[in-house]
């Protein structure tokens, strides 16, 4: 069986032709997800997989075929802020939602990545891939933006290309928990050190060998050396560029879309433009460590 492809802007690929809960436990599985995944890295890091009808399961089996994810035994969980809204039966399962259950009670995080970052870039081992399943979508807004940090980078000038390639950046979780994230929210345990890390600025993509600019609003705090106040405008600097729009790609989502995305090489922004419900499950690849 063959895969059909469409280029989805300038760093995706949209795939029809597959349907990822039956056709990859076939025999030709490996040969399909192979495809697949080539597909996906040479696209540039986004891939939709349109209409699709998965379970939970499903949903994780697919994910592992990319690698170990957050909550698999022996592997790390996510921040212990977020784990009010994990699947109560598939911890791997993040949910992302603005509806609340019967006790009114949040089914998933409302308003969870209405800010440019790059999943989980605050560990040791980063988020990889994340892999995101819209169960249910608003009739209007609710988009998510993609911007390509490997075009970015190498639309900067060879000056700062120089600059950047001797830097670090410090990412650390204590960011976002103070700008995103409602303070009765955010669990202490999260700031002992774990979710504190240094990063190289611009990372070399482990499987295309293309560089990337690895720096987020979301989880950045400062370069590494550097005060806050001499890191703030080159940091700012990165972002208005990386953010400008022949970089991005605007996501409008439809129903049962599942949305796999390189945070290796992608920063993301969930549009918060909505009041109807939206309901998504994604599931979180761990990566390698930046380099
Ligand atoms: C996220 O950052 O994982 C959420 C993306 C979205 O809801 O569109």
């Amino acid at each position: 069986m063959t895969i059909q492809k469409k280029p989805l802007g300038t760093l995706g690929v949209e795939i029809t032709g597959v349907d990822v809960g039956r056709d990859l436990s076939g025999g030709n599985g490996d040969n399909l997800f192979g495809d697949i995944r080539q597909a996906w890295q040479e696209a540039g890091g986004l891939m939709v997989i349109r209409d699709q009808s998965i379970d939970q399961q499903q949903h994780i089996d697919f994910s592992r075929r990319f690698g170990p994810l957050f909550h698999d035994d022996g592997q790390p969980p996510l921040q212990d802020t977020v784990s009010r809204y994990l699947h109560p039966d598939y911890p791997q399962i993040y949910r992302v939602s603005n509806k609340v259950d019967a006790k009114g009670e949040p089914t998933g995080r409302k308003g969870a990545g209405t800010y440019w970052h790059s999943d989980v870039s605050f560990r040791d081992r980063p988020a990889q891939a994340s892999i995101l399943y819209a169960i249910q979508i608003p009739p209007y807004g609710g988009d998510t933006i993609f911007a390509d940090m490997a075009a970015a980078y190498d639309a900067l000038s060879g000056g700062m290309k120089a600059m950047l390639g001797n830097l670090n950046a410090v990412h650390d979780f204590a960011v976002a928990a103070a700008t995103q994230y409602a303070k009765p929210v955010v669990i202490d345990k999260d700031f002992d050190g774990a979710n504190q890390c240094v990063h190289p600025i611009v990372r070399t993509h482990a499987d295309t060998g293309r560089k990337s600019l690895y720096v987020n609003p979301g989880f950045t705090s400062h370069i590494e050396g550097f005060t806050a106040e001499e890191s703030r405008p080159i940091l700012d600097h990165l972002y208005k560029h990386a953010t400008q729009p022949e970089f991005l790609y605007r996501h409008a989502w439809q129903p049962h879309d599942i949305l796999v995305w390189d945070n290796r090489t992608l920063m993301h922004y969930a549009v918060s433009d909505y009041a109807a419900d939206r309901y998504m499950e994604r599931t979180t690849v761990i990566g390698e460590r930046p380099v």
